[in-house]
């Protein structure tokens, strides 16, 4: 099939590449020109595990171009994605300004019958929106073009997003007619080798599942990080807990992880829309607000925690910081916990040396303060520091050589935010240790 996707950011990028692979012709177009300069010299955006590569195969074998001029894009397009950003404005509502501008545009411009479909996480509503935009410009135009608008949310996580594109637990398809959802069913059939994970229903329904998954699983974060914080003070171990309530297979063995909270691009500002249209329809979403109030609690938890061990006077303290970005895997400091912590670190007069395999440079463009040193090693960040943080669990810092780090630190503590470690481990090494959910002091 000849598609168009609107869009390079990760979502985008990440769709295209897939859905060359799967051998269609794939135009993908972005307003930012010099960054679709870097794409077709190989240098991606964002760090995203085997997308280089399938970007390159695409390229190579004229699957995959790039254009800036929307026009140019989606002539002849059967199907054009809409994959861009819907970031969250000052009341939490997802701002959705540049999707109505797009479809503005493409109702003028467009001069055949095709599907436009919305992965951007958009309101609940917003498709039937965009179909009225089609139908009153079609109308003004005097055209007899039947454009469709049909939803197809992403569940892409960052860090495994091809595999996750190659390999969907779920591909969910909602649409208002019939030919659309065939359309739609036949370009993911190579995706779903036994025709059971298609999911198609109603356009309202595909939105709403998008912002109900981020939210169950935001929900389920906080539940663990609560449970955690509770254990700690009754003396129980969580990690003991979690491989107790990893057996029910009502309950299921991922997504347990405590640590600092949640953040990224997608669950905070996906659980702030979803409260906002919630709220907007007089709904309290009760359950929802204090999700996002433990979340908020996270990380003030670990700073506290730090504070203890140091003293309350940071001004004489250097903290070593392992991990910027909000996961592993990526490049993303959107809503890292890392950060906020820094800021907290910084603001509280402490020097901070941190170190990301590859975050740093994101970091670098947003904080600008002397009191905080990006390294390119690991060690050097920790040398003289009073404690390291470990913030993201790189597979690199799941193993360190302990010895060497205990030369390093002027004061052998680690916090441990995702609970890489075990008590003992360190012990040997004479470093105090501290986790989340497990009881005592660093
Ligand atoms: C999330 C969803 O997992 C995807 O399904 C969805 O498509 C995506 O949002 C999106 O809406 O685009 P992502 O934000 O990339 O994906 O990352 P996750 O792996 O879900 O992690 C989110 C946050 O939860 C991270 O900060 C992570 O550290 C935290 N987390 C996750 C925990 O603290 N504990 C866990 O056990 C799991």
């Amino acid at each position: 099939m000849k598609l168009a996707i609107v869009g390079t950011g990760y979502v985008g990028l990440v769709t295209a590449a897939c859905l060359a692979k799967a051998g269609n012709e794939v135009t993908c177009i972005d307003n930012n020109v010099s960054k679709l300069a870097r794409i077709a010299a190989g240098q991606l955006p964002f760090h995203e595990p085997q997308l280089p590569c399938l970007v390159n195969e695409g390229r190579a074998a004229g699957r995959l171009r790039f254009t800036g001029s929307l026009r140019d894009g989606v002539q002849d397009a059967s199907i054009i994605f809409l994959s861009i950003g819907t970031p969250s404005a000052a009341d939490g509502c997802a701002d959705t300004s540049s999707l109505l501008a797009c479809v503005s545009s493409l109702a003028e411009m467009l001069d055949h019958d095709c599907l436009v479909v919305v992965k951007s996480t958009a309101p609940v509503g917003t498709c039937d929106t965009l179909q009225e935009i089609f139908r009153s410009k079609l109308r003004a135009r005097g055209t007899g073009l039947h454009i469709e608008v049909a939803c197809n949310p992403e569940f892409l996580a960052e860090g495994s997003a091809v595999h996750d594109f190659l390999e969907p637990a779920r591909i969910v398809i909602g649409t208002a007619s019939a030919q659309a959802r065939a359309m739609l069913r036949q370009l993911y059939t190579p995706f779903d080798a036994d025709g059971k994970r298609t999911l198609a229903m109603e356009l309202r329904s595909a939105e709403f599942a998008k912002y109900a998954c981020n939210a169950m699983l935001a929900a389920r974060v906080s539940m663990v990080n609560e449970l955690a914080a509770i254990a700690a003070q009754m003396g129980a171990d969580m990690d003991a807990v979690s491989s107790v309530l990893r057996t029910d297979p009502r309950i299921g063995g991922r997504y347990l992880q405590p640590g600092v909270g949640y953040g990224g691009s997608c669950l905070p500002k996906d659980l702030r829309a979803l409260i906002r249209m919630a709220q907007d329809r007089q709904e309290p979403a009760t359950l929802l607000r204090s999700v996002e109030l433990v979340n908020q609690r996270q990380v003030r938890l670990l700073f506290d925690a730090i504070r203890q061990y140091v003293g309350d006077d940071l001004g004489h303290c250097r903290i070593a910081v392992w991990g910027l970005a909000f996961k592993p895997d990526t490049d993303d400091i959107r809503e890292a916990p890392s950060l906020i912590l820094i800021r907290m670190l910084l603001d509280a007069g402490a020097q901070v040396s941190a170190y990301d395999p590859v975050a740093n440079k994101p970091v670098r463009r947003v904080i600008h303060d002397a009191a905080l040193n990006l390294s390119d090693d690991a060690y050097a960040a920790c040398d003289g520091s009073d404690a390291l943080v470990v913030i993201t669990e790189w597979d690199e810092f799941r193993s360190p050589d302990f010895s060497r780090l205990t030369r390093c630190l002027a004061s052998p503590a680690v916090f441990d935010a995702r609970n890489l470690y075990r008590r003992e481990q360190l012990a040997a090494f004479g470093l105090r240790h501290y986790r989340i959910g497990q009881a005592g002091k660093a």
